[in-house]
């Protein structure tokens, strides 16, 4: 209890799976959370004292706007940025076409460097704050999945190159890696047993990670545990990347 007190924190992506998992930990652990999320009627369910659900389209320059001016003027200032909001796609290259590509792109990719490009500089005029982006272990391997991979990559990059940026400014970026998590997204992967005794079969733990197992590792990079942390890699997979 109490490693982020005083701290205030956006979840993009905060309504579900890993995101709603980050939100109910940073709750824990006292920091006043903004679940931000396109779907409004999740974010019903899970806005409550000290956690305030905000739409946001992480791919609208307009929402970001208005998200980063109604958080400032509510809540005096932005300390911790969880890039988490994303869409996967079980697509191979066959299969996709360029509105596949541009659509993960956007949400993946671009909707993360909005978040940057909106909520770093505002951090960088305090000198402080910390921005952690859900890449994927699909970034780090051969996993598949291809243009969801090629967004995650470009996650991947972009958060060392704004470790870089920002590095002077007292502001810290870190990419983190998930394995296959048991949320909503991977919820056809654990139906088919098949999919899941093979995910099972190359990842040295054996099992899926849960939401929770994520969200703690995230926790400690966001908060001043971390103070000297910038543009690491943390696989969170269960050992997936080390075969
Ligand atoms: N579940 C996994 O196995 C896994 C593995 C590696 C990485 N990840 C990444 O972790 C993150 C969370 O995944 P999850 O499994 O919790 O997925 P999820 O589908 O349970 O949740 C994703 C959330 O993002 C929101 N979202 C989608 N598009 C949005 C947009 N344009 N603007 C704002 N919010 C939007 C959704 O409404 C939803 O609440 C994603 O970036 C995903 O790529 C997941």
């Amino acid at each position: 209890m109490g490693r982020l007190k005083g701290k205030v924190a956006i979840i993009t992506g905060g309504a579900s799976g890993i995101g709603e998992k980050i939100v109910q930990r940073f709750h824990e652990e006292n920091a006043i959370v903004i679940a931000a999320d396109i779907n409004e009627q999740a974010l019903k369910q899970i806005s409550k004292e000290q956690v305030h659900g905000k739409k946001l389209d992480v791919t609208s320059e307009e929402d970001w706007k208005r998200l980063v001016d109604e958080v400032k003027s509510e809540f005096g200032k932005i300390d911790i940025l969880v890039n988490n909001a994303g869409i996967s796609t079980e697509k191979t290259i066959e299969q996709i076409d360029y509105h596949e590509w541009e659509k993960l792109s956007k949400i993946n990719g671009f909707g993360a460097l909005l978040g940057l490009k909106y909520v770093a500089p505002e951090m960088a005029a305090a000198n402080k704050g910390s921005i952690v982006n859900l890449s994927s272990v699909t970034a780090l391997t051969g996993m598949g999945l291809n243009t969801y991979t090629a967004s995650k990559g470009a996650v991947r990059a972009f958060s060392k190159a704004a470790a870089v940026e920002f590095g002077g400014s007292g502001v810290r970026v870190n990419a983190v890696f998930p394995g296959v998590i048991a949320t909503p997204m991977t919820e056809g992967l654990e139906e088919s047993g098949e999919a899941l005794a093979r995910i099972n079969a190359m990842t040295p733990m054996q099992r899926l990670g849960q939401p929770e197992e994520v969200a703690n590792a995230i926790l400690f990079l966001a908060s001043d545990e971390a103070s000297y942390i910038t543009g690491a890699e943390l696989a969170i997979d269960g050992g997936y990347s080390a075969l």
